[in-house]
């Protein structure tokens, strides 16, 4: 096992090179599915997720050969089997996105049920399952989801989705691309990683519209051949590097963004004092004096992105005056607040809300990683905390993070990752 080790509290100086969007790979690769053909994806993030990913696509026949460190070619013209194991799927939530691309091929699809991060609450996929069936697909749902489409295609419809759902978007765009017919997503999720699958399937030759509004049109075509797409940065991580220096101070340039996917996250950091300047595909950011109180809502895109909410919660932990964050996605995102509290910050949570006191210096400790974005607040929180802190369960971290200790080393951070055993772990867990 590994675990960082912090010694926080100096500001941050340099430049650092945004990675591909984790969201956007980890439904573009099992998308590939969909291709008779072979796909040249670039701009690939180096996390365990696209890995797990990769594994599981060779697993099931798919010829997959890592070019370099950001560019694979990923061939499913030849597929064994449309049954996906346990033992890989159940490692990551992504995994769903497996279900919409074997049916909008093949018509057929058993996937073990997704795991990935578990925020403390329930995180269903019934709005998947809707659309699956409403385009002719037999679901039934076990410890395996089996869906077969009826006559072997899966066929055009209208669909609405009752809640703004990125995973169900994109999974119904990927089962109606191969459709017989026309589908129709109402209420469909806006995030810059639907409209980049939209753009991978059409640069395959799908015909699909209206992605980044709230009506999708997908009309089906016969077949998608191979090509060559590039992944889009990944907003969350350049949101998270932005964090990090509004925490500890300093200046940083982040490279190799979109600016317009920074909107909100830079509005927000500009209310709290923080400089930002942008400039073609970089970000300068800056801060040297005091961080001010703001209110939060996460929202779907173009709101405040959930996935943020850990990281900017814990900035607010260090802004003079009360803070509110509201949770306006997930029931449950706040188990990471305990961890928070236990380096100095003084935040309450009732129920979506949480009310952020903020003190003026967090103090070291051992804290754990409960998911990704918990844990990627640990990283901000330790790095601004003067002392030396460790960070327990970084595998969640390294899902989404390419390269977070290299990256935060090269912009001076103090930070490490090391060895420690399983014994170790049991003793902090219980003392
Ligand atoms: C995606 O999860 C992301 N994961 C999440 O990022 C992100 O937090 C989330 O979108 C929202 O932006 C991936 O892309 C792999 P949703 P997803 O379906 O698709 C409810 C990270 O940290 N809902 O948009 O699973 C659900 O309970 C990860 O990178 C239903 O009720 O999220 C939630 O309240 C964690 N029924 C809301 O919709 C459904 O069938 C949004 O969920 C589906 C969702």
């Amino acid at each position: 096992m590994q675990k960082y080790i912090v010694r926080g509290g100096r500001p941050l100086y340099g430049e650092v090179r945004i990675s591909g969007a984790k969201n956007a790979a980890v439904a573009i690769i099992p998308a590939a599915l969909l291709v008779g053909g072979v796909c040249r994806i670039e701009n690939v993030p180096q996390i365990s997720d696209v890995t797990v990913l990769l594994k599981i696509l060779r697993q099931i026949g798919a010829n997959v050969r890592v070019l370099n460190t950001t560019d694979v070619e990923i061939d499913c013209t030849h597929i064994n089997t449309t049954r996906v194991p346990q033992e890989l799927a159940h490692k990551l939530r992504a995994s769903y996105y497996l279900i919409g691309a074997l049916l909008g091929r093949f018509g057929s699809a058993e996937v073990s049920m997704p795991g990935g991060c578990n925020f403390g609450g329930v995180r269903p996929i019934d709005q998947h399952v809707k659309g699956f069936a409403a385009m002719g697909a037999d679901v039934r749902e076990g410890d395996y989801i089996v869906a077969r489409a009826k006559g072997g295609r899966m066929k055009g419809a209208n669909i609405y989705l009752d809640v703004v759902s990125v995973g169900a978007t994109m999974n119904i765009m990927m089962a109606a691309a191969l459709a017989d017919g026309v589908t129709v997503i109402e209420n469909a999720a806006k995030e810059p990683h639907i409209v980049d699958l939209a753009n991978f399937l059409n640069s395959m030759g799908a015909n699909i519209k209206g992605a980044g509004t709230d009506t999708i049109r997908v009309f089906g075509v016969e077949a998608l051949h191979g090509g060559t797409y590039a992944i889009i940065p990944d907003q969350i991580e350049a949101g998270t590097y932005m964090a990090a220096v509004a925490a500890t101070g300093g200046d940083v340039l982040i490279r190799g963004i979109i600016p317009k996917h920074m909107d909100c996250i830079t509005a927000k950091l500009q209310e709290m004092g923080v400089e930002v300047e942008e400039k073609d595909d970089t970000l300068r950011i800056r801060r040297d004096g005091e961080l001010t109180r703001t209110n939060v809502k996460t929202l779907p895109y173009p709101g405040f992105p959930t996935d943020m909410q850990p990281q900017i919660t814990t900035v607010l932990a260090l802004a003079r005056g009360t803070s509110i964050v509201t949770e306006g996605v997930w029931d449950n995102r706040y188990r990471y607040v305990g961890e928070l509290t236990r380096m100095g910050a003084q935040i309450r949570v009732e129920g979506r809300t949480a009310i952020v006191e903020g003190v003026s210096h967090l103090t070291p400790a051992t804290v754990q990683a409960y998911d990704l974005r918990a844990g990627a607040a640990m990283v901000v929180a330790a790095l601004a905390a003067t002392g030396t802190s460790e960070i327990l369960n970084v595998q969640y971290i390294e899902r989404g993070y390419e390269d977070i200790i290299g990256k935060l080393r090269s912009i001076g951070a103090d930070i490490e990752s090391v060895e420690y055993s399983e014994e170790e772990f049991i003793q902090r867990q219980i003392g």
